[in-house]
Parts: C-alpha cells; sequence; structure tokens
C-alpha cells in the first residue's frame, strides 16, 4: 500500500502506512498504552508488556503475502493501528483471515478507525481473502458500530467470551466481511 496523509475532523494530520521493521519501538510503546487502556483484547494490563526483541521478531514473522499491519502516525508517534492475519495455510482456510484494530484513547472518535478500515479492507482484497472474520464484545459499541458500517455481519455468539479480573464473563460477537465473491456485494 501507499503511504497516505489524511487530515482528521480535529484539523490534525495523520499519515496512514504500512508497519516496518524500524517502527518495532514505537509499535512496543504505542502497544503497551493502547492494551492498558483498553479490556477489549485478548491482551491486558495483566499480561506482561510487550518487549522490543519479541516484537521485532513477530513483525518479522508478519513481512510476507499472507499478513499486513497498517499504522496511523501523528508526528511520527504511533497512535493507531490496523491488522489482517490468514486464519491459516491450510487449504480449506486460507480463503479466511482475521482482523484486529486499536486507537489510543485520546484520539477516539477522530475518525482514524474509519480511515485504517478502508485501506485494511483494500489490501484484503488485494491479497486474495474472501473474507474477513473478527470476534468483539457484545459491550464494545463503538467497535460493533464501526464494524456494521462497514459491512460486517454478525454470524453468531461467543458465550464468555472473556473471563474479566473481577470474575465477570463477557460475550463475543463474531463477525464477518465477505469479499470479493461473486453475487455478494463488497
Ligand atoms: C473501536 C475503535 C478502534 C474505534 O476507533 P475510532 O478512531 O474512535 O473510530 P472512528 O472515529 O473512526 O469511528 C468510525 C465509526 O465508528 C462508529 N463510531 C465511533 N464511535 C462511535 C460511538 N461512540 N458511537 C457510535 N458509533 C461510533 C461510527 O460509525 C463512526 O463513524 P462516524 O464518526 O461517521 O459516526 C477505538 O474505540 C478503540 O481502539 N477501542 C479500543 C480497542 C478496541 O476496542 N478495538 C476493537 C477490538 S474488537
Amino acid at each position: 500500500m501507499k503511504a497516505k496523509k489524511e487530515v482528521l475532523k480535529t484539523g490534525e494530520k495523520i499519515a496512514i502506512r504500512e508497519a516496518t521493521l524500524s517502527d518495532a519501538q514505537n509499535l512496543v510503546d504505542y502497544y503497551n498504552q493502547l492494551f492498558a487502556e483498553t479490556n477489549n483484547f485478548t491482551r491486558g494490563k495483566e499480561d506482561a508488556p510487550l518487549v522490543l526483541e519479541s516484537e521485532i521478531a513477530h513483525l518479522k514473522s508478519q513481512q510476507n503475502s499472507r499478513n499486513a499491519m497498517i499504522i496511523a502516525t501523528l508526528n511520527n508517534q504511533i497512535i493507531g493501528h490496523a491488522v489482517i492475519n490468514e486464519k491459516s495455510s491450510k487449504a480449506k482456510l486460507k480463503h479466511r483471515c482475521e482482523f484486529s484494530i486499536g486507537v489510543l484513547k485520546e484520539h477516539w472518535g477522530k475518525g482514524i478507525a474509519g480511515k485504517m478500515m478502508v485501506e485494511i479492507i483494500a489490501l484484503a482484497s488485494h491479497m486474495g481473502f474472501e473474507q474477513i472474520d473478527l470476534v468483539v464484545l457484545k459491550s464494545n459499541e463503538r467497535a460493533l458500530k464501526l464494524y456494521q458500517s462497514f459491512g460486517f455481519e454478525p454470524t453468531g455468539t461467543i458465550m464468555h467470551s472473556f473471563k474479566m479480573e473481577d470474575g465477570h464473563y463477557e460475550d463475543g460477537v463474531f463477525m464477518t466481511k465477505f469479499l470479493n465473491i461473486k453475487g455478494i456485494k463488497v
């Protein structure tokens, strides 16, 4: 994907581009802040923080035609990310990819996730995936609204998807967006 410059409704200028190995330290700092700010990811503040070495290894493992990560930057700091990962390389599953997205809390509601969604959906389609799958907590209204507005459809419920630190359970919604399939609107 070609790097893009975008102007937010706040007037702030951000860049959206694919992540590279040189972003590793910035990504570690970004993820550690993001995971401390929200309970919506499997990784949270209760888990060990990310470290540079494992992030470099992870980024290297993602540098292929079946995985992609884009980031949003403001003044060269990472403030958002979106990833697609192949579900599996097995023949029966290789038409599917999985998706995740995040934006630092102080930048929510500025349209940053929406701008990254446009790019990551185009990338997934270009990479030949037929569908994008994700799981979102039922309580995550902001993300549910975002996904619905980009054509993701709810296809099932994962009961007790997360068990939170205080012992209560959160159900997950399985959502899918179909791409490239004849007869299905992208
Ligand atoms: C979910 C998340 C990525 C949204 O990021 P964002 O940059 O605030 O989203 P945007 O501003 O681009 O909003 C895009 C669209 O989502 C919807 N949306 C966003 N905030 C909303 C809200 N508070 N109420 C209803 N809809 C909302 C709207 O349709 C919005 O379009 P609009 O601004 O034209 O109305 C962000 O809140 C986040 O990182 N949350 C924590 C991590 C997370 O939950 N990730 C998803 C895990 S499944």
